[in-house]
């Protein structure tokens, strides 16, 4: 599949290619695209999986690259790892006119992109995601920034890549937690954007389950063209966009709040999408009675993963302190249907009590 994103913003859009066995045709298609240095950025988990094949595509191709790599995790999406990268690109000898590839998952292509969008003003980015988060999300409209010990994203920019590379069959090696992570962004969007597609998960949930790759490559390429739909038409989350924040207002507390320190994302997402579906029923927007499948689905994927001992007041606390809060309501994405998203400000009382029927 190939979708074509594109955009009013610095560069004139880009393409996303999606296509299981792409991987033997990146160095081809990389080296059609820069005439420059190229810039491969990675980590050591990726580079041990994958990089041998990656190497090979691009020895087949004639391409060389400068390989950089940096820690694997979260905790390395900081300014330091950011530094790194660009001393060893200064210390290369990398002009204006190279081009950073990332490959790897959302830290990745979010560091990586933020040195490409700043290095000597900006250089060409292409990404390479190799989580299904990357594949689905991360990789599509622009985001890039790293982590400050006081919040997470908050110094980054907009900034497109010139192409996005994704081969389904690099999720083969992707843990099964990180795994169910990306499913739970698929479920997200599909709820908020595609009836169609939440009733194919729904459907074939055990063949998704153990990673059938028609279904895989079905997902990827479905949600990776919803996202793309959208940040095209509300480039910058002035409106439209605010909707893949569904399930994330409660799901970002949850993971700040320092009970729930070792939640993942996904299932943090999981129980935010659970007690926004119950907000909507308390509104009365939708009757949950008629959507227990969702229910039943989201469940599924939570797994073992049970919130315990849940302490409302300083959950709300951390949710009023967000950026997007104001007047101590708290905006949240409901739904008035499958694929019918609204913007509601919600109040602590209903918040309360849809908590208790999670
Ligand atoms: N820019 C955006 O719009 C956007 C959207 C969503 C998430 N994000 C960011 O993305 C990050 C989360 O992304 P993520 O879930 O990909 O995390 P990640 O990059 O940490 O990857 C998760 C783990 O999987 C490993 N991995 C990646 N691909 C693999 C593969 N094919 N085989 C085996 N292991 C593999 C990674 O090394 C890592 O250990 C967060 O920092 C988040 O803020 C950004
Ligand atoms: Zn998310």
């Amino acid at each position: 599949m190939n979708i074509r994103v594109a955009s009013s913003a610095h560069n004139n859009g880009y393409s996303i290619q999606i296509k299981s066995g792409l991987l033997s045709k990146f160095g081809q298609i990389i080296k059609k695209n820069t005439n420059g240095p190229v810039v491969l950025l990675t980590n050591k988990t990726i580079h041990k999986l994958w990089y041998k094949d990656l190497r090979h595509s691009f020895e087949k191709a004639g391409l060389k690259e400068k390989l950089i790599m940096v820690p694997d995790g979260e905790r390395y999406k900081n300014n330091r790892t950011y530094n790194q990268v660009i001393s060893e690109m200064l210390e290369n000898g990398i002009n204006r006119y190279s081009t950073l590839v990332t490959f790897g998952g959302g830290v990745i292509g979010d560091l990586g992109g933020l040195v490409a969008a700043t290095y000597m003003r900006g250089i060409k980015l292409i990404h390479v995601p190799t989580s299904l988060i990357a594949q689905v999300d991360s990789s599509i409209g622009g985001k890039v920034a790293i982590d400050h010990p006081m919040a997470k994203n908050i110094v980054g920019v907009f900034y497109n890549p010139t192409q996005v590379l994704t081969d389904p069959n690099i999720l083969g090696t992707l843990a099964e937690k990180e795994y169910i992570n990306g499913l739970f962004e698929i479920v997200k969007i599909a709820l908020v954007r595609d009836k169609g597609l939440y009733e194919y998960i729904y459907k074939n949930i055990n063949a998704i389950l153990i990673r059938d790759t028609k279904a895989i490559e079905y997902l990827v390429s479905k949600s990776a063209s919803l996202k793309a739909e959208i940040i095209q038409k509300d480039p910058y989350e002035k409106r439209l966009r605010m909707i893949l924040n569904f399930g994330h207002t409660f799901g970002h507390a949850l993971e700040t709040s320092g009970q729930y320190k070792n939640i993942s994302h996904g299932v943090a997402v999981g129980w935010g999408m659970l007690l926004a579906l119950q907000l909507s029923h308390h509104y009365k927007l939708l009757d949950l009675g008629k959507h227990q499948d969702k229910i039943d689905l989201i469940k599924k994927l939570i797994g073992k993963n049970k919130l315990y001992n849940i302490n409302p007041k300083n959950i709300w606390k951390t949710m009023t302190l967000d950026k997007k809060a104001k007047n101590n309501k708290v905006r949240f994405v409901l739904l008035k249907g499958i694929a019918r998203p609204i913007i509601q400000d919600i109040d602590k009382n209903s918040f309360i009590k849809s908590l208790e029927n999670l």
